[in-house]
């Protein structure tokens, strides 16, 4: 899977610097092209000889070349690579990417790079547990970066906890991961619903939920990054897009939202349902504000709104997949279990309410996958995007069956 590639190997000044002549055995021995950028300190714990030794290239460190005066070209380098990779990542570096503090080779290249880019974090425990630290994560994270979490284990400073570099044998797993599914969706019609409906009451009101979309944006962004052609059909919601590849289509209420899924449903291959839908809409909606004089209080009659989902899954052909989400807080399997079979799903993935840090507006969610033949699969609490990346491997192996 990375043969041929052209990546990047970002080093930092860190102890951890001697791991990365592994890493960068390993890059090298699986055929990849690697170009080293280190920044000054991180020539203080590793020569850049043994590094362009290995890699077969001038190890990039300043933006001149001291005797010839040359350039060295963030952007082209930027451009070059198919992926980057910052490991060890300091929290100095980690700081600088995530706020555009461009004042060294490493970062103007990060933040000139058109690439996947992977940063594997290396620092004391206290460090990496500091909320700085972990803003700047964050940050990175919500760039679209991929963060190889650190180890727990024996630190330089003999402090026993979290922050030991990732092994480079995992680094390079985690890349060829992410290569060995880059295009396994090449040209697959996905639609995917996100976010809440919102019901009108009046001109200024409406009946909503917490839904925050990052759950169905997530599923958006990883079957675009695998080559998928997906319509994203979303209530509102406060996110953007970060594949030019997303065709977003932007709705209010749920029968804009049918109207808007049916149209796009008769040529998708794949179809989920991730919006969290408003089960009742107003039937009594006022044309102008409900004012507050007078004693009467306005009474709010509702009347159901469409099944979205059911009202595709009857009209399901051989070979379309219509998966579907069932956020609950009690009897969660049988509920699951019977919206599998009343919308004619091929799967349901299920986030209970009742588990800390999964479900509405979290980054974080925990989900079982259930399947219509009744088999379940549990997963651990994962950020959305690693989430997003598990239910579409189960439709991928659909597919490829
Ligand atoms: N769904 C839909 N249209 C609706 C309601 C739900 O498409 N009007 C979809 C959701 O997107 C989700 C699945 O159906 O994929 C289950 O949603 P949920 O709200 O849990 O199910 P309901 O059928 O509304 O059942 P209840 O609210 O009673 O639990």
């Amino acid at each position: 899977m990375i043969e041929g590639k052209h990546i990047i190997l970002g080093i930092c000044g860190g102890i951890a610097a001697y791991k990365s002549v592994y890493l960068l055995r390993l890059l090298i021995k699986a055929g990849a092209e690697v170009q080293v950028v280190i920044t000054p300190s991180g020539k203080e714990f590793i020569t850049p000889v043994t590094l362009s030794s290995l890699s077969g290239k001038p190890v990039i460190s300043e933006f001149f070349t001291a005797n010839t005066g040359s350039w060295n070209s963030h952007v082209d380098l930027g451009l070059w690579a198919d992926a980057m990779i910052i490991a060890p990542a300091t929290a100095s570096t980690i700081g600088k990417m995530a706020n555009g503090v461009a004042d060294n080779m490493l970062v103007t290249t990060y933040l000139s790079a058109k690439c996947p880019v992977f940063v594997a974090p290396a620092m004391d425990l206290d460090m990496f547990a500091h909320p700085s630290t972990k803003r700047n994560l964050e940050l990175l994270k919500s760039y679209g970066n991929h963060i190889i979490e650190p180890a727990s284990g024996e630190l330089a400073s003999h402090l026993v906890g979290k922050g030991r570099m990732e092994e480079p044998e995992n680094i390079v797993k985690a890349i060829e991961e992410y290569f060995s599914t880059s295009d396994d969706l090449n040209g697959v019609r996905v639609l995917i619903t996100a976010g809440p409906t919102y019901e009108r009451i009046d001109p200024v009101r409406f009946i909503g939920n917490y839904s925050s979309g990052k759950m169905g944006f997530a599923l958006a962004e990883e079957c675009a990054r695998r080559g998928a052609k997906v319509t994203l059909i979303t209530g509102p919601v406060a996110l953007k897009c970060k594949n030019k590849n997303i065709y977003r289509i932007d709705v209010e209420s749920a029968k804009e939202m049918l109207a808007e899924v049916e149209k796009a449903y008769v040529d998708s291959k794949v179809a989920i349902m991730c919006a969290a839908v408003a089960d009742y809409c107003v039937e009594n909606r006022a044309e102008s504000k409900i004012k507050r004089e007078g004693n009467d209080v306005p009474v709010i009659k509702l009347q159901k709104n469409p099944d979205i989902a059911a009202t595709i899954g009857a009209k399901k052909e051989k070979g379309q997949i219509l998966v579907g989400f069932a956020l609950e807080t009690d009897n969660e399997l049988s509920n699951a279990k019977a919206k599998i079979l009343k919308k004619n799903l091929d799967f349901i993935v299920l986030n209970s309410l009742r588990d800390k840090d999964a479900g509405f507006g979290t980054d974080t969610n925990k989900i079982t996958i259930i399947d219509s033949a009744g088999a379940e699969k549990v997963y651990g609490l994962k950020s959305k995007a690693e989430v997003a990346k598990d239910i579409i491997d189960e439709i991928a192996e659909r597919i490829a069956k």
